[in-house]
């Protein structure tokens, strides 16, 4: 699984063709992948990441044999590749032979290329050129469409009598954003100057590594995890977010960091209606056994974000985010729990973060607040630059 092998810090990938150019690209991107998985909060945009060697490139000119997503952002093309395998439920190796992404000697990668063309010409010509066929609409997690409709396994059963007109009205936006402030302690909230939690990354068949995440307001966060390798780090500074790889440290793609912007925000239940201009309620299911209420968040010409709230304590429940690829979104779900009171504050000390190809949990063991932190946890150490790794302008 890429999660399990984002985790070791090394799919056989990155180390087969280190030594080239491409090759350190692909590695500190997959390495990316690896800093992003250690921080539950850490940006949606998983190995969407880039030397900055590749930031302002095409993937034609930065790949060698990249032909249909040629004017895809170099950047993209790995995270377009997640998408493509999430799709079908396949490896990279379906399609690939491991360390020479670029031969085409797979008939499946031939295949791959002819669907993306038909894709782009479904969209074209019966959705007005709008991405609302991708990979995912035929294949849903399978090489192998189905044609014919599926029987289910049992009787569906009929829904209990009066369910239809006992559903609740929903609240407003400014209702649910108010009863979230609430419910998290508002006043209590506004008073937290910094926040330093300690506990374990459970996930990926390993062993739990300890992790510690440390936010200071408004906006600065760093989590650093324990791994066999080493530190592995995912920071804000406040304007920006790094993170650590094989290669060093690293830049985020402004996509990266804008996510991780997000997550800094240490007030953020009490910010979301600066953050978004689009803001609208839906009916949820329920999460776990908690009844729940859905808020779509959204800004002109982005994904939306997704806020779940227990319709009972009013407290977040999941938050659901999207990172643009060439062919769809790549989805990433993060579920809070174990809700503990911390100097008035509801301060969640369980979150899993969930993507189509892994998930881990961090439960948090001690939170404490207000305590001093020193601003140079925040920033980015220089890269140790060895030959082959371009260093950041
Ligand atoms: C369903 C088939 C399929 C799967 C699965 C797939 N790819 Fe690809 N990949 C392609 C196709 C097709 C291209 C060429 C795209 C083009 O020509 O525009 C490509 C191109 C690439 C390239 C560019 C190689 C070069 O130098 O030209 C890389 C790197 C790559 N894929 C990595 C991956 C990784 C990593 C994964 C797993 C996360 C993956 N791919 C999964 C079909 C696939
Ligand atoms: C309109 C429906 C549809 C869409 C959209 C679609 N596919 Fe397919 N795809 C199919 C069907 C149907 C087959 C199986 C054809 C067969 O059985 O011979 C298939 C087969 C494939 C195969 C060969 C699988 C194998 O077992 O050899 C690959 C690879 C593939 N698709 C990749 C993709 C990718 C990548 C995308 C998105 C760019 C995509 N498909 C979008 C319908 C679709």
């Amino acid at each position: 699984m890429l999660g399990a092998c984002w985790f070791n810090g090394g799919c056989e990938m990155s180390g087969r063709q280190s030594g080239t150019r491409l090759g350190v690209a692909l590695a500190a991107a997959v390495l990316v992948g690896t800093a992003l998985m250690a921080d539950a909060q850490a940006p949606v945009h998983g190995g969407q990441g880039t030397t900055p060697a590749t930031a302002s490139k095409t993937a034609g000119e930065a790949f060698k044999n990249v032909r249909v997503l040629k004017n895809v952002p170099a950047d993209q093309l790995l995270p377009t590749m997640q998408f493509v395998a999430a799709s079908l439920g396949v490896e990279c190796t379906f399609c690939h032979i491991q360390g020479a992404f670029d031969k085409d000697d797979r008939k499946e990668k031939q295949t791959a290329r002819r669907m993306m063309q038909m894709m782009a010409a479904i969209n074209k010509d019966n959705f007005d050129g709008d991405r609302d066929v991708t990979c995912y609409s035929c294949h849903r997690g399978s090489p192998a469409p189905l044609t014919i409709p599926v029987i289910a396994a049992e009787e569906p059963r009929p829904a209990p009598e009066g369910t239809a007109a006992a559903a609740p009205a929903l609240p407003s936006p400014d209702q649910l954003l108010e009863r979230w402030a609430q419910a998290v302690g508002a006043e209590a909230l506004k008073k937290v100057t910094s926040r330093v939690q300690k506990g374990q990354l459970i996930g990926f068949g390993g062993r739990p590594a300890p992790i510690e995440v440390v936010a200071k307001a408004p906006d600065k966060r760093v989590s650093v995890m324990q791994t066999p390798r080493g530190e592995s780090i995912t920071a804000f500074d406040g304007s920006r977010g790094w993170l650590t790889g094989r290669e060093g440290p690293h830049p985020m793609t402004a996509a990266e960091s804008e996510a991780a912007k997000l997550d800094a925000d240490l007030y953020f239940p009490l910010h979301v209606k600066q953050l978004f201009t689009g803001l609208s309620v839906r009916p949820s299911e329920k999460i776990g056994d908690r009844d729940a209420v859905l808020l779509i968040a959204a800004n002109e010409g982005k994904p939306p974000v997704k806020l779940t709230f227990d319709a009972q304590t009013g407290l977040l429940l999941r938050e659901q985010r999207y990172a643009d690829t060439a062919l769809g979104y790549n989805p990433t779900q993060i579920d809070y729990a174990d809700y503990r009171d911390v100097d008035g504050v509801k301060v969640p000390f369980r979150w899993t973060l969930a993507r189509a190809n892994g998930r881990f949990t961090i439960q948090v063991g001690s939170t404490e607040q207000n305590v001093p932190v020193d601003d140079a946890k925040f920033v980015m150490p220089a890269p140790p630059s060895p030959a082959g790794q371009p260093t950041p302008k």
